[in-house]
């Protein structure tokens, strides 16, 4: 009896701590503490854009030893494997969104982040040029930030391939305004379908869904389109239901390249069943505001251009370089043969420059431009910088100290300072040297609509291939864990049993 007492004590006292530990965890997370200022004496350390690679970088820097500026027309994370699931209202666009300004003001000294795009980075003047983007201008907009280090991590933009129309009549999903506006544009193709009168032409031109790309962003997508039309679409406007209907473009001969032929193949089951239609060989070469030209390859080898009308085009055709990152490789002769980014070593330095590094989808480091070879990148450079600051101090202390040595008026003095620059010695030792950059495949990972996924898993030195509903369940809990925050997390998870209980909300914004 006694023992069920204290057993009974012990869950009491444990449960009590456990809530004073959440508790006093989200007051501190409500109360930072002051924090010093950055020291203006120290080396500048400029980290460019706010997306996987630069935050990854800024979690883990010890950003007392830098004066750290962080410049971003974005002033928060956003965590981007989730953002498909914003484009049909399943996930909140706020709920991935992490604000910037509550991470940094968590570091143990203080950071200087600017709102602004940079513009140009000047590489021989050691400058970079910055333009405030936003709606509401100061009287100074644009000005220069000088670096002794720059870190770039700016991403990319959306390819078009210089394709005509893409840019004006179609819509992206990189961004959170891209998944609002695709969202917005969902409901817009509904509601104009079922406007009196409509021709059936019209109506069926209206509600045909194109994603063009079938890449891991096209796939998703589409996926989630036909969830949100099977779910909810045709509950609560039953009018579209004969009309609707989602079409995936690809150019390449299947979708997913970068999955095992097992998962494509069972995605592309899964998708007819879902009644996706997956148009594979075809290349849209242009796009007017009703319908996309596209050349597709019939199975005789032959050509054939047809037009193909759509209400909505969402274009998921990969990466291409942003303007900023074109231009510094213009600066460096080193990056003259790069086609496809900033070309880094293995220590993730810009080739032909000593104090430019570079991280993510705008460093071409033979890795796929995924957030997990960016976040592994960013986790990696700043260990680096951690460790070559306490490596300079130390030689700087060593320095002072072999100048005392020499001044030392006696034996005596002379030998407690030997004694000093053991110890140091010592301690330089210790700090182990920084192997280069290894990226660990961890695998992939895809949601394909109807509660299925699809993983190709790297465990235990081999790579196995599943697909299904369990590892839907897998991709799910995967992605809760990896939210940037418990916030998020928390949100995620509510936006989640929010769509499952009530339905996704079909009102237009
Ligand atoms: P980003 O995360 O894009 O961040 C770039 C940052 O730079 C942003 O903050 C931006 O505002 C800022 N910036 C842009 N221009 C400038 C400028 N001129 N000056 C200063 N700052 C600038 N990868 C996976 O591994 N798994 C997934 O499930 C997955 N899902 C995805 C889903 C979608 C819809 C998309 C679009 C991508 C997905 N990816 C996924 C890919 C992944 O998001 C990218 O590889 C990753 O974001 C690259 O990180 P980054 O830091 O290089 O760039
Ligand atoms: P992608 O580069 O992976 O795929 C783009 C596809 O568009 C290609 O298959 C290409 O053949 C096709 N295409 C190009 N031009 C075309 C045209 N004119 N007509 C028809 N098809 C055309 O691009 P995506 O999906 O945007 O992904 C970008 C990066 O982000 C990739 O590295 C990807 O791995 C990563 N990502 C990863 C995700 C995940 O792991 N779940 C999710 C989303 C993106």
């Amino acid at each position: 009896f006694s023992l069920l007492r204290w057993t009974w004590r012990l869950t009491y006292l444990t449960a009590i701590g456990g809530v004073a530990y959440i508790a006093y965890g989200i007051w501190e997370m409500r109360n930072p503490p002051e924090q010093p200022e950055p020291d203006p004496n120290k080396k500048t350390l400029v980290i460019l854009g706010t997306g996987w690679g630069s935050v990854s970088l800024l979690k883990k820097l010890d950003t007392e030893n830098y004066n750290v500026v962080v410049v971003s027309p974005r002033n928060y994370f956003l965590f981007t494997p989730l953002l498909p699931s914003c484009t049909t209202g399943t996930i909140e666009h706020r709920s991935i969104m992490e604000p910037i300004r509550n991470f940094l003001r968590h570091k143990k000294t203080a950071v200087k982040f600017y709102e602004a795009e940079a513009t140009k980075i000047d590489y021989a003047k050691k400058v970079v040029y910055i333009n405030d983007d936003s709606e509401i201008k100061g009287d100074i907009s644009s000005t220069e930030v000088p670096f002794d280090m720059l870190v770039v991590g700016v991403g990319a933009e959306n390819a078009t391939f210089g394709i005509p129309g893409v840019r004006e009549h179609g819509l992206f999903l990189k961004e959170v305004g891209d998944a609002q506006a695709i969202r917005k544009r969902i409901m817009d193709c509904c509601e104009t379908a079922t406007f009196k009168d409509q021709h059936p032409d019209e109506v069926r031109r209206l509600l045909h869904m194109v994603v063009v790309g079938g890449g891991p962003t096209g796939v998703e997508f589409a996926g989630e389109l036909q969830d949100f039309f099977n779910s909810d679409l045709k509950k609560w406007i039953p009018d579209i239901r004969e009309n609707f209907h989602v079409t995936l473009v690809e150019a390449l001969p299947n979708v997913l390249p970068m999955f095992s032929k097992q998962l494509i193949d069972y995605t592309e089951k899964t998708f007819k069943e879902e009644t996706i239609t997956i148009r594979t060989k075809t290349m849209v070469k242009n796009v007017t505001d009703k319908y996309i030209e596209a050349e597709s390859t019939g199975p005789d080898g032959k050509k054939q251009l047809e037009r193909i009308p759509y209400g909505l085009l969402v274009w998921a055709t990969g990466n291409a370089l942003r303007p900023v990152v074109k231009d510094l490789m213009s600066q460096i002769p080193a990056q003259k043969d790069s086609r496809r980014g900033l070309a880094v070593n293995e220590y993730l330095v810009v080739k032909g420059t000593e104090n430019v590094w570079a991280v993510g989808d705008c460093a071409v480091a033979n890795y796929a431009p995924t957030a997990q070879v960016a976040a592994q990148e960013g986790a990696w450079l700043a260990r680096m910088f951690n460790q070559m600051a306490k490596t300079e101090q130390i030689n700087r202390s060593l320095a002072e100290l072999s100048d005392k040595q020499e001044k030392a008026p006696n034996k005596e003095a002379r030998d407690k300072v030997f004694e000093e620059i053991k110890d140091l010695q010592k301690r330089l030792n210790r700090i182990k040297v920084i192997g280069p950059f290894e990226y660990t495949h961890n695998g992939s990972l895809a949601y394909i609509g109807s509660e299925k996924a699809v993983a190709d898993i790297s465990w235990l030195s081999g790579n196995f291939a599943t697909g299904g509903t369990i590892t839907y369940f897998f991709w799910r809990s995967a992605y809760l864990s990896m939210c940037f925050s418990t916030r998020n997390r928390i949100l995620v998870l509510m936006d989640w049993i929010k769509a499952k209980t009530f339905g996704r909300d079909v009102s237009r914004e």
